[in-house]
């Protein structure tokens, strides 16, 4: 990797628009907000841009990647609909879903972004901003989150900046996110397949295809063959500081990570504590986990001890990536 790009930094705005589809069309990775996460984007259609991309993530190119679309008409241009990937785009897109569906013969993304397989991940995001570039641009954008591989998923212009400064030629700060983990992932295969929780709750999504989703055949988790979701590797959202799940009491050095009320055993002793709901909101909590874990890291925290996180909603999601995190590297 050539690092030493200078990295540019801008504010969301029509010229900022105009550059980063301006870039993105030369080749070069532009970093911008969605509602989920940060995504750092590339020219879907060029190989080299994506090579760089990988290089700049460090991220195993076998590792597919996410194509990002105005529009439903122009995912239909580069994946195969069935019905119930059409359902599921009406009810949800622009929006937190993403569906890996059959490519297109002559589907024009660049066989590196889906790392030589015969399917394709597809998103149509609802930031405006997002959405704004797309447009300029006028193809599909590959955007995979906008952190250094490994590392947490930025929820920020400035988590962008701190991993990839230097790497990348342009972060587009559109403020914080809204959703705060990534997008829901589903397998549109013979019966839909829950790929990722994420930032889509399960149930809405069962709500309109009038069943239970399915989960994959083995667990992408234990990187025992191939994982359906390759991304899902079990070290992916690892935080330096070691992670203590469903804690309930704070041990001697550790740091608490609180969801409703504060009151533990321990917790007068913690090293820090952030709270992700005070009011016990998963939504809330949903926008503040990565940053959180971030801010626990930059303090030093050594341990972080994590307060249970109901299941439901977005809880999924939230303890799918604790779960991860709690793996360490
Ligand atoms: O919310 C999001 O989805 C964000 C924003 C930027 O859109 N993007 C994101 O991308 O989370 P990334 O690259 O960090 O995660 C994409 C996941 C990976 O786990 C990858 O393995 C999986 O999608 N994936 C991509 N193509 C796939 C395919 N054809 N089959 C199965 N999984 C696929
Ligand atoms: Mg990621």
């Amino acid at each position: 990797m050539k690092v030493g790009l200078k990295t540019q930094i801008w504010p969301a705005n029509e010229a900022t628009v105009a550059a980063a589809a301006r870039c993105l069309a030369e080749g070069g990775l532009v970093a911008f907000p969605t509602e989920t996460v940060y995504g750092l984007g590339a020219d879907a259609t060029n190989p080299a841009a994506i090579a760089r991309l990988y290089e700049a993530k460090g991220r195993p190119s076998f590792n597919p990647l996410i194509a990002h679309v105005g529009d439903t008409a122009a995912g239909e241009r580069i994946a195969r609909f069935d019905p119930t990937a059409t359902k599921l785009a009406e009810a949800f897109w622009p929006g937190p879903l993403t569906l890996v569906l059959p490519k297109t013969e002559d589907c024009a993304v660049a066989d590196l972004a889906t790392a030589g397989l015969d399917t394709i991940a597809v998103r149509v995001p609802a930031h405006p901003v997002a959405r704004a570039i797309l447009r300029a641009f006028g193809g599909p954008v590959v955007a995979p989150s906008a952190n250094l591989s490994g590392h947490v998923s930025p929820t920020s212009a400035a988590h962008v900046q701190s991993d990839l400064a230097g790497r990348i030629d342009l972060i587009v700060d559109g403020g914080a996110v809204t959703v705060g983990v990534e997008s829901t992932i589903v397998g549109c295969f013979d019966a839909p397949i829950l790929l990722r929780p994420g930032g889509l709750p399960r149930g809405e999504i069962e709500r309109v295809l009038g069943r239970p989703l399915a989960r994959p055949p083995q667990d992408p988790d234990q990187d025992t063959g191939q994982p359906l979701a390759p991304g899902m590797l079990a070290s992916h959202y690892a935080p330096r500081a070691q992670v203590r799940l469903n804690a309930e009491t704070v041990e001697a050095g550790e740091a608490l990570l609180a969801f409703g009320s504060n009151a533990m055993p321990g917790v007068d002793a913690a090293t820090a504590v952030m709270n992700l709901s005070a009011r016990g909101d998963l939504n809330e909590a949903a926008t503040h986990l990565f940053g959180y874990l971030r801010a626990l890291d930059s303090k030093g925290a050594r341990a972080i001890a994590v307060m249970p996180v109901p299941h439901h909603g977005l809880g999924e999601a939230i303890n799918d990536r604790l779960r991860r995190a709690a793996m360490g590297r």
